[in-house]
């Protein structure tokens, strides 16, 4: 599991119900992880599954890991009107097939009901209660026009169709069609269940640390870990946004559905960002870019020549990403909003205050740096013209989400 599913799992599903259906494939193993996470996330499970699933994966295994008895028959004589389908379409917030095969979606596309799961997905009420599906097959079978075909009607009926993976297949071959992981998977449905309070804006996100070369071995670095910018980044996407992050060098997962550009240099980021920032709505800039670097970065590596003598290092200034791309016409104009982070030590609000007049945002977070580094929680204090507003201590990830509200507030002039 992922750095950012980790921090994502307590709770976040609490109180949801879904259905978690799964057709005929190798990939069942992964129902059964899935249905643990989703577990761990806070949500009840309802497990459904098709004949050719159980040739993959037990009833009773699957059972074990919802804490419910598992439906496979339609004819189950279990619900008092033995209407198993209408019961358990009724009760989900989702309903999620994973696997679902090449089979089952052209069951879907077809509008048919031969089985409890393809019968409970036609009858649930479509306006609100979303199928959410997780293809997984042979490479030849996804790619195949009849795939497709039947993957875009479902689509047009209203399923939601996550995507699949790229790899080594059950069947020895290599290439698409593999079911996302489990951990994907819940952080796709933790996506789609979010609040879309930023859909059709773009927004752009610098995060991590810059990395200076001295040499080609050799380099200043500070100890941004990435984590607020990559959480924010994916609070973004989950609110609807189409989120670029531009990542220093730091070892952590795409979000996903998150497009990274990974540099190293501050000027690099630079780069990075003044040309992305033509086409974003909001920049978010968490990165902790180094203010200097060094003039004149040796070719080779500077050896050691034994007389004791140390090399003299000369620094310019880097240029300012978020107080270049805050003073851009478009952003002059309120047509891109601005958000700076202060890492300070002491005195954050007077800090803050003045950074943010400083770089000229309308939105500055000013955080204690030495508190956060590395950490995954915060605290967070956002000065902009109304005054200061605390968020108080929590993990990033809650952090993440609640800036991005607070963002969206402001974005849509909802704000008070
Ligand atoms: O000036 P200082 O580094 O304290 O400002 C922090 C804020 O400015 C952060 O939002 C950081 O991402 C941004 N910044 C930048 N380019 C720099 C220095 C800081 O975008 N060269």
């Amino acid at each position: 599991m992922n750095a950012n599913t980790t921090q994502s799992v307590a709770g976040e599903l609490a109180g949801r119900h879904i259905v978690l259906g799964l057709s005929g494939g190798a990939a069942c193993f992964k129902a059964a992880e899935f249905c643990r996470l989703l577990i761990k996330a806070g949500a009840t499970v309802q497990v459904v599954m098709t004949e050719a699933a159980c040739q993959f994966i037990t009833p009773v295994a699957m059972q074990a890991l919802s804490g419910r008895p598992v439906y496979v028959s339609q004819w189950d004589a279990r619900p008092d009107n033995n209407m198993a389908h209408i019961n358990l379409s009724r009760e989900a917030d989702a309903i999620v097939v994973a696997p679902a095969s090449a089979d089952f979606i052209a069951q879907l596309a077809q509008g048919r009901a031969g089985e409890l799961l393809a019968l409970l997905c036609l009858a649930r009420p479509i306006e609100s209660v979303p199928l959410l599906l997780a293809p997984a097959m042979n490479r030849e079978m996804w790619a195949h026009p009849a795939t497709q075909r039947n993957l875009a009607q479902v689509a047009q009926d209203g399923a939601f169709v996550l995507g699949v993976a790229h790899g080594d297949q059950a069947c020895g071959e290599f290439g698409d069609g593999r079911m996302l992981e489990a951990a994907g998977l819940l952080e796709e449905l933790i996506a789609f269940l979010a609040p879309k309070p930023l859909l059709g804006q773009s927004v752009l996100v610098t995060a991590g640390p810059t990395f200076e070369a001295i040499d080609p071995v050799r380099g200043i670095t500070n100890l941004s870990s990435g984590k607020m910018g990559f959480a924010i980044a994916r609070a973004a996407r989950e609110a609807g946004a189409e989120v670029t992050l531009i990542a220093g060098p730091v070892h952590l997962p795409t979000p996903r559905g998150v497009q990274r550009v990974d540099v190293d240099s501050a000027r690099r980021m630079h780069a990075a960002a003044v040309e992305r920032a033509q086409d974003a709505d909001i920049f978010i800039a968490t990165a902790a870019v180094a203010d200097w670097r060094p003039a004149n970065a040796a070719e080779h590596k500077i050896k050691k020549d034994g007389s004791g003598e140390v090399p003299a290092l000369a620094f310019v200034e880097n240029p300012d990403i978020l107080a270049e791309v805050a003073h851009s016409p478009r952003a002059q104009a309120g047509e891109l909003y601005c958000v700076g982070f202060a890492a300070e030590s002491q005195d954050l609000l007077a800090n803050a205050q003045a950074k943010r007049a400083r770089k000229g945002v309308p939105l500055l977070v000013g955080n204690i740096g030495p508190a956060t580094f590395g950490k995954d929680d915060n605290a967070l204090l956002l000065v902009d013209d109304e005054g200061a507003t605390e968020l108080p201590h929590a993990s990033k990830r809650v952090l993440a989400q609640q800036l991005v509200q607070e963002i969206a507030r402001r974005v849509s002039g909802l704000d008070a």
